[in-house]
């Protein structure tokens, strides 16, 4: 019986120290990739100065690129969320008040942060979707960064940014808190979009829709949502929306309820964004959506 329980006393002790070497080793590969130091030649992008190319910007930001889910309504940013064990969350103040960005960012920063996820020191972004930022055309950066310039000052001094130890040991398997992993910073520009009730045009925008229905739009798991948070649904003509009609897709995301009834949670589905896209972008989106192969979804 004594030499049972030592026996057991030796497996599980080893068994404890090989835990703790693993999350030691994971602690200090994410720190390495926090870190890292990205080189990346960053393009130059026009930044207009006229009313039309600021309009179009706010637009972008509050329609379709959602920045106001996280930076807040008026982007003077908060402290989202603050753990021990996970860290800070605090998406910037990006407007030029006390704290904010437009004290010291210069038009190659903002391209540097939007588009490639990289801070002014060289470093990966936290928790920020640059993933699908990075879609976005040279002419409609141009007018986000135009308009966030316009910005009305907001005085709010944040922390900044950070990963604690689990959130650094989660980091060592998975990369996908560092938006500036995620992208292919000499990916060629893509053609500039031209706007209009079209397929090609729907496909440009659903970058948004990406970022939690998944690249080929089939559903699945959001990254960075908590475990009992929803799926994202097949929005392809494979899942629900194979159903509807158009005005029924108008309808669903303007209203944010389905067409059998069931109401999309604003907290998961940013749908309180979308209802301010034009008919013509969600009708531009309903076509591409309906172009897509049936797929199924991925779970
Ligand atoms: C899911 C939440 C989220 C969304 C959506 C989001 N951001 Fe951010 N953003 C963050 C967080 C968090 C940070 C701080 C990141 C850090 O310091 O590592 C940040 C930082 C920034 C910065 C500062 C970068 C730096 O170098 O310090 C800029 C600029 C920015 N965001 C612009 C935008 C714009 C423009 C949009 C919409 C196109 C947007 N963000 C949408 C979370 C978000
Ligand atoms: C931040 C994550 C996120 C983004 C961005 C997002 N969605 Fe969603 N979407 C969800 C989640 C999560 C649900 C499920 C919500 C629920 O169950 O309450 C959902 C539900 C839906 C539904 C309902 C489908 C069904 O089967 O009932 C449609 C349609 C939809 N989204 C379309 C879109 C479109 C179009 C875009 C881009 C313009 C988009 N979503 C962007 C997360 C997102």
């Amino acid at each position: 019986m004594k030499r049972i329980l030592k026996w057991i006393g030796i497996v599980s002790g080893g068994l404890i120290g090989l835990i703790l070497i693993a999350a030691v080793t994971l602690y200090f590969i994410g720190t390495a990739k926090i870190n890292k130091n990205f080189e990346v030649q960053v393009a130059e992008v026009i930044v207009p100065t006229d009313q039309a190319a600021i309009e179009r910007g706010e637009h972008f930001v509050e329609a379709i690129a959602f920045c106001q889910k996280c930076h807040t309504q008026n982007l003077g940013g908060e402290v989202a969320d603050d753990d021990p064990l996970f860290g800070v969350n605090a998406p910037r103040n990006l407007t030029s008040g006390r704290g904010g960005i437009g004290e010291t960012f210069s038009d190659i920063d903002y391209v540097r942060a939007i588009r490639h996820g990289i801070g002014q020191d060289g470093k990966s972004l936290l928790f920020m979707p640059t993933e699908i930022y990075s879609k976005i055309s040279d002419a409609d950066l141009g007018a986000i960064i135009a308009y966030l310039k316009s910005l009305p000052p907001v005085n709010n001094e944040l922390p900044d940014t950070s990963l604690g130890i689990l959130a650094r040991i989660l980091a060592g398997v998975d990369s996908s808190v560092l938006s500036a992993n995620l992208i292919d910073h000499d990916a060629p520009r893509p053609a500039e979009p031209v706007p209009g009730v079209t397929r090609d045009y729907g496909e440009y925008l659903a970058f948004s829709c990406s970022r939690c229905h998944g690249d080929n739009l089939a559903g699945g798991t959001v990254g960075g949502f908590e475990p009992d948070a929803p799926k994202a649904p097949n929005i392809t003509p494979g899942g629900a929306p194979g159903n509807w009609t158009q005005a029924q897709f108008v309808s669903t995301l303007r209203g944010g309820v389905t067409p059998s009834g069931k109401v999309l949670d604003r907290e998961f589905m940013p749908w309180l964004y979308f209802t301010r896209m034009t008919d013509d972008e969600l009708n531009a989106i309903w076509l591409y959506l309906e172009s897509l192969p049936a797929r199924e979804f991925e779970g």
